[in-house]
């Protein structure tokens, strides 16, 4: 049986007249349907860089922009985790970050990812899950025997269930997973034939056709899979063996929400653009956010590794290659860290990264107190480290220098209009290499 027609409608009415049957007995419901916001799936990106107009997403626009849609309606609001992708500190006080927000943006729920299982089991259970009023869901995974988190959650004011299923994490330590299909069907089976359940799965969009063959088949009907990750922009899935399938974007660049109508149910979006003003109390969790990444110095405890050379500055090019210094002294490589001064970002190693020579290199980049000379996208950032080619003039370490060097920091997020063909010329410089020969 597919989602479709009749069907569909069926398990709209249900989705509204349960919000109805909460309110007041079937009447007609003088307010607009309730709505369901579905956030997931940021990736670690909390707020826009800015490297690159248009500067989508952050969640101080989001928490504007879902204050205006909420109105007088009743919302209920999931988050289908994958907030961040990766453990550290820095990727911690991100999350928590992000908690807060969702606390103050009134979420019901989060459904944890692989990202925040990255962050460490035992942090997840037994801090991050304790420090908002913020339920964490997920049915199948457990530490030993005991389950991490709720197994499933009501939200009456859309009239459904939340559960959540996270597949086989294989590179995290220290947690259970549960066959998420098994876990699936003996919720379905205990859940009275009426719930509607929403089903958030972290997984793969692969993985949806298991999950719904595992139940029974007139259930399906009253269950929708929800699911991050398969998508850059919200959208409704199709269906996986009868049941109705949504992705809801990613990167934070959009806010999702699924709206019962008389067409059938719809995914929705917004595009969190920079017209929208911050709020300004999850603008403030975002500066607390970027005040601990400086007072940690996370930029100093930051992996180094081994590298072909040393790293020596532009005033040791500058002697031979004097003509080509100056030439790019004017060049917007030359004012990438005033860049990252401008809005205090400077301390925060996600953005150091690409705005300076050889950070996460032994004798790169560490911070402006200790490596003056390595900040900007200089001479060595393109050629490598060149303290042996300046004292014997070895070949530099990178050899010809092309557009797969550029795109290491031109990448899609950060330069989507980069071309190497129209990039280029805008900092070519000459081929006698300044050395005036
Ligand atoms: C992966 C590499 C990368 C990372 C990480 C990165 N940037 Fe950038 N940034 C770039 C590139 C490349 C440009 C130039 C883009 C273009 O013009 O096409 C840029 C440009 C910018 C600009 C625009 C400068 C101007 O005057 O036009 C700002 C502002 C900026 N970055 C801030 C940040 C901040 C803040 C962070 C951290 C949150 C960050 N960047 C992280 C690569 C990066
Ligand atoms: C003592 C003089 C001297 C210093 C210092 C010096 N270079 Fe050179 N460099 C040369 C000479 C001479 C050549 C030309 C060699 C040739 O054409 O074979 C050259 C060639 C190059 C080349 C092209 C050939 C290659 O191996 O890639 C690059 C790139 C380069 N230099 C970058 C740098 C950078 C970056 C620095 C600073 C870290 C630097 N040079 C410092 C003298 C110097
Ligand atoms: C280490 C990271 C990094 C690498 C490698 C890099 N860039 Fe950049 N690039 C940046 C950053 C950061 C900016 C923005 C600087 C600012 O304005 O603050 C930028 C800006 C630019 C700009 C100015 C864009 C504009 O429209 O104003 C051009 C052009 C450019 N890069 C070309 C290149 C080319 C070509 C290469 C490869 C040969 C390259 N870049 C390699 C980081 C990098
Ligand atoms: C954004 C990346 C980038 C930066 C920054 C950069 N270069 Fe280059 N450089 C290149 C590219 C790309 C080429 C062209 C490679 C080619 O044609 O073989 C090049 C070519 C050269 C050459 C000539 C190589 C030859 O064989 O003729 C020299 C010398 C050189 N660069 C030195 C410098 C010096 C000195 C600085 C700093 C003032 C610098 N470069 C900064 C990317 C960069």
């Amino acid at each position: 049986m597919r989602w479709s027609g009749a069907e569909l409608a069926c398990g709209l009415v249900f989705l509204i007249a349960c919000g109805l049957g909460v309110r007041g007995g079937g009447r007609p419901d003088p307010q607009p349907e309730p709505l369901l916001v579905l956030t997931g799936n940021e990736l670690g990106f909390i707020r826009p860089c800015g490297c690159s107009k248009p500067a989508l997403g952050g969640i101080h626009r989001r928490a504007r922009a879902l204050a205006e849609l909420r109105g007088g309606r009743e919302i209920g609001a999931v988050s289908l985790g994958n907030l961040v992708i990766e453990g550290g500190r820095q990727q911690r006080l991100k999350f928590e970050a992000f908690l807060m927000a969702l606390a103050a943006m009134g979420y019901d729920a989060l459904v944890p990812g692989p990202g925040e299982f990255r962050l460490g089991v035992d942090y997840l259970v037994d801090e991050a899950s304790r420090l908002v009023d913020v339920p964490f869901v997920l049915a199948n995974a457990f530490r030993g025997e005991e389950r991490l988190f709720k197994r499933s959650l009501p939200l009456p004011r859309i009239g459904a269930v939340l559960v959540g299923l996270v597949p086989e994490m294989p590179e995290v330590h220290g947690v259970r997973v549960a066959a998420p299909a098994d876990t699936l069907r003996d919720l379905v089976l205990e859940l009275p034939p009426g719930s509607l359940l929403l089903v958030a799965w972290m997984g793969e969009e692969s993985g949806l056709t298991a999950l719904a063959e595992a139940i029974p088949e007139p259930r399906r009907e009253r269950v929708l899979f929800l699911i991050g990750g398969t998508s850059d922009i919200p959208r409704a899935l199709g269906s996986a063996s009868g049941v109705a399938a949504f992705s809801v974007g990613s990167k934070g660049r959009d806010l999702a929400w699924l709206l019962a109508g008389e067409s059938g149910l719809r995914i929705q979006s917004r595009r969190l653009a920079e017209t929208i003003e911050p709020d300004p109390d999850v603008a403030a969790i975002l500066e607390a956010y970027r005040s601990s990444v400086k007072d940690e110095e996370i930029l100093k405890s930051w992996p180094r590794a081994e590298a072909a050379s040393v790293y020596v500055g532009n005033a040791s090019c500058q002697e031979c290659h004097s003509g080509i210094v100056e030439q790019l002294a004017d060049s917007a490589h030359m004012r990438a860290y005033a860049t990252l001064v401008a809005t205090g970002d400077q301390y925060d190693p996600e953005c150091i990264a690409c705005h300076v020579v050889g950070f996460g290199d032994r004798s790169g980049f560490v911070d402006f107190a200790t490596t003056p000379e390595l900040v900007n996208v200089a001479c060595e950032a393109c050629h490598g480290p060149g303290e042996a080619h300046a004292m014997s003039q070895a070949p530099t370490p990178v050899g010809k220098v092309g557009s797969r060097h550029c795109v290491r920091c031109h990448d899609p997020d950060n330069s989507p209009q980069f071309r190497f063909e129209t990039y280029w010329p805008k900092i070519a410089h000459p081929r006698d290499g300044g050395t005036g020969r």
